[in-house]
């Protein structure tokens, strides 16, 4: 497939961008330093179907604890592991169909999903991983490749 150029240098903290990669939805989010915390609190891990990155759904040099080659930049592929629908981002802490622990992510308007700001599922929801990274570096500071 042909890579695909980011530029991600207008992209300001907490806002996230969304683009087509070999027909797939690709969602890129720069992390807070807040978010960046979250990904190593221990009671979300505890909370995780696969905290770890056990299952290979993203290259080697994302098997890490962002799950990116760059920790404030989030890349996922958007399509759910259950059936395939595209989760939203949840980032309203107020919403009252969510949970009052719910720390931020991703959740799946189909069957109820949920996934963190680094794209790992929750225990407990049909999804059975993690949602997939594409393969992705960075041709300068501030341009993300994918593909
Ligand atoms: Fe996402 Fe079923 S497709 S929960």
């Amino acid at each position: 497939g042909v890579p695909v150029s980011i530029d991600l240098s207008q992209i300001q903290p907490g806002q996230q961008i969304s683009f087509f990669w070999q027909g797939k939805p690709i969602f890129v989010l720069r992390r807070t330093e807040q978010a960046l915390a979250e990904l190593k609190n221990p009671g979300l891990l505890a909370r995780l179907g696969d905290p770890d990155s056990a299952v290979n759904q993203q290259p080697g040099y994302a098997r890490n604890w962002c799950r990116s080659s760059k920790p404030e930049f989030m890349v996922l592929i958007a399509i759910c592991t259950h059936l395939g629908c595209i989760p939203l981002p949840k980032p309203d802490l107020g919403d009252p169909t969510m949970e009052a622990s719910w720390p931020g992510g991703y959740f799946c308007p189909c069957h109820g999903s949920k996934y963190d700001l680094a794209g790992r599922v929750f225990r407990g929801v049909p999804a059975p991983y993690n949602l997939p990274v594409p393969p992705h570096h960075y041709a300068t500071d501030t341009t993300l490749v994918v593909g």
